[in-house]
């Protein structure tokens, strides 16, 4: 290599040096021995989980749902208004979704994106009630929602960012599809709360998620817990 284009590499090397770190955390995958429950893959320090396959798909329709998770409550946490775009990533059979529904009614809309058809085709089926037709049901790809840009006010997750296997793909395109005002709300089981009966994999602490959504450009904007299983933690775009 020239000399003239190795002083210049090396130069660069030397301003980037301070960033290296705090970028790579972020920017990269590391694959390791699978867990139980895991893919293997790892993102921030923490494995990804498997995905919840739509064979189990009864126990998110189970009927002591509502009062182990208080859904009630977390629609409250959610201040919804008529109108509002909504984007229910990883909705699985549309248990928040038709829930939500009701809340954006007239002239909102509830996107109800999963990458599992088996999925969709299941909400789909639950949603054929009148006032459920502002539920679009729409199949992402497991590293983009496919949401159009800048559309969405508000954009939720329930049980479903710990297993995403493109975790900073995903979060990029949904600040893509976030409206400059819009937020991201996380729901996750408390890992840090090991009465919470759910695998290990499954939950997530606060400060991971925090992590993880800061370094990918969201701001963090309040944590509740008054949800009795579940951390919910709301980001700005
Ligand atoms: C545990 S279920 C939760 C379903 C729903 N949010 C609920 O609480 O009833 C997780 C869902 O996330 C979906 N999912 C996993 N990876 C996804 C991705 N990359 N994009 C969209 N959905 C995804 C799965 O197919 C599954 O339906």
């Amino acid at each position: 290599m020239p000399t003239s284009r190795r002083l210049w590499l090396s130069a660069a090397v030397a301003i980037l040096a301070p960033f290296g770190s705090g970028l790579r955390a972020a920017e990269l995958y590391e694959n390791g021995p699978a867990s139980l429950d895991g893919i293997g893959k790892r993102y921030m320090g923490r494995e990804i989980s498997g995905v919840m396959g739509w064979q189990g798909a009864g126990w998110l329709e189970r009927e002591e749902r509502e009062r182990e998770e208080r859904t009630d409550v977390l629609l409250r946490l959610l201040q919804l208004s008529p109108g509002m775009v909504v984007a229910d990533i990883g909705a699985g059979t549309g248990y928040l979704a038709r829930r939500m529904a009701a809340q954006v009614r007239p002239g909102g809309q509830v996107l109800a994106v999963d990458v599992q058809p088996q999925m969709l085709r299941m909400l789909e089926k639950l949603s054929r009630e009148p006032g459920l037709e502002l539920i679009k049901p729409s199949l992402g790809a497991p590293d983009d929602v496919r949401l159009a840009a800048g559309t969405v006010d508000l954009a939720i997750m329930v049980d479903v960012y710990h297993e995403l296997a493109f975790p900073k793909e995903v979060l990029a395109s949904i600040r893509r599809a976030l409206k400059p005002t819009g937020r991201l709300v996380f729901v996750e089981y408390r890992a840090e709360d090991p009465k919470v009966p759910i695998k290990p994999l499954h939950k997530m602490s606060e400060a991971q998620v925090r992590r993880e959504a800061e370094a990918n450009g969201f701001a963090w904007q309040a944590t509740r817990n008054d949800l009795p299983w579940q951390h919910f933690i709301v980001f700005g775009r």
